[in-house]
């Protein structure tokens, strides 16, 4: 059988962990026409929560995903936006046609449709986009479709930060100026930087401020990861016995990512012996994982200034929720200063290093602490403690 952990892209259906509260608060949103602002740091899985909230829906209620870290320039992002609402109609060919012709007059689209009817869209290079009706146009296709079929759309616009590199505030604006009439579609606009969307819809500047409900996505509970991973060792002819699999959790701060790539290689390693898997087994799986990412982490440290450094190590050391402001912390790690610890954090969390939450700092990425650790940088050998 296949390794049923999966660390790299989607994960939906049978490898699909947990989450049942928030797919039920996308699916009420959906129905109450509500917009939802998904955010976490990257690789906690909101685009495999967005996929499953969106496999789930019953038959006959329609969505559509808009990746926008695929458009490289606001004419791209118009072809992915109506691509993705036309196909995720699956409707009849002749039908798109129609709506391409009347509710697309101005921009006039060249709709290349396969055989099992996906679409393809392209608008051609031209100055029209520049022109806020033909721009409008696009932006409301969802709304136009969803009425011609008399049915609720849901759109999620995935990456949705890249939205201000590809055209700054004024498409951000026409986006808002669309969406916000619209009555039969709801919105998820989903992204990793967590800054910029917070302050997207909670600052009174922003164009979509309060416009919806924000989702924080957290990590997944121990609870739900330890009987998943179980069950796909069973599935291998192996045993991980429950505590083991707590451990496993625990050494990467139960960061959905991390344990998935630490399960897969636990699985990989252990397959060929079958039978029970080992404290030794996990600690052997860690350090090579963490033997994947050394060129990563040496870069990393390279880049970063002696501050950050000392910063990152204490906050590797202490752990989440330690007061890196406080004297003593200060003068065991040479911080400084609480401006100076504040300022590389702020750095760090640029980097998507460090993040905050609750008030509390703490590091994006759990591997850091082993490699740190592996490379002598932090007192204590081995793959915990
Ligand atoms: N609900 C989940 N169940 C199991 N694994 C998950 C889940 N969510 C995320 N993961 C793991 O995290 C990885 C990244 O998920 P992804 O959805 O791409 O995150 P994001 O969009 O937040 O960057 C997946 O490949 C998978 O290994
Ligand atoms: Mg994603």
């Amino acid at each position: 059988m296949d390794n049923p952990f999966r660390y790299s892209g989607v994960v939906t259906g049978d490898l699909f962990v947990d989450r049942e509260d928030e797919i039920a608060a996308l699916h009420r949103a959906f129905r109450a026409g509500e917009h939802v602002f998904l955010y976490s740091p990257r690789r906690y899985g909101k685009t495999s929560l967005i996929r499953e909230a969106f496999q789930r829906l019953p038959r006959g209620e329609r969505w559509a995903y808009v990746d926008l870290s695929r458009a490289l320039s606001v004419q791209g992002f118009v072809e992915l936006f109506i691509s993705a609402v036309l196909d995720g109609t699956e409707s009849h060919a002749d039908r798109v046609r129609r709506w391409a012709r009347v509710f697309l007059s101005r921009l006039q689209p060249r709709l290349i449709l396969d055989s099992v009817g996906r679409v393809q869209v392209e608008v051609g290079y031209g100055p029209r986009l520049a022109e806020p009706a033909t721009l409008g146009e696009a932006l409301d296709l969802p709304e136009r479709v969803a009425e011609d079929l008399g049915v609720r759309l849901a759109v999620a616009l995935d990456e949705f930060p890249a939205i201000a590199e590809l055209g700054g505030d004024e498409l951000v604006r026409a986006m808002r100026a669309a969406f916000q009439m619209h009555r039969r579609v709801s919105y998820v606009f989903a992204g990793s930087q967590t800054r910029m969307m917070e302050e997207l819809f909670a600052a009174e500047r922003s164009p979509f401020f309060r416009m919806g409900r924000p989702l924080r996505l957290g990590k997944i509970p121990r609870a739900a990861f330890v009987p998943f991973l179980g069950e796909g060792f069973r599935k291998g002819g192996m045993r991980l016995p429950a505590d083991l699999a707590a451990e496993l959790c625990q050494s990467v701060d139960d960061h959905p990512y991390f344990v998935q790539t630490l399960a897969h290689e636990l699985w990989d390693r252990a397959r060929a012996r079958r039978g029970s898997i080992t404290g030794a087994d996990l600690a052997q799986a860690l350090a090579s994982v963490v033997g994947w990412h050394d060129a990563y982490y040496r870069r990393l440290w390279e880049r970063l200034t002696l501050h950050q450094r000392r910063c990152l190590l204490a906050l590797a050391e202490l752990g989440a929720g330690a007061s890196l402001f406080a004297a003593d912390t200060i003068a065991r790690f040479g911080l400084k200063s609480a401006s100076h610890v504040q300022r590389a954090l702020e750095a760090l969390g640029r980097e998507e290093l460090v993040e905050r939450r609750d008030g509390e700092y703490e590091l994006s990425d759990p591997l850091f602490p082993h490699w740190a650790r592996a490379a002598g940088l932090m007192p204590g050998h081995g793959a915990r403690g």
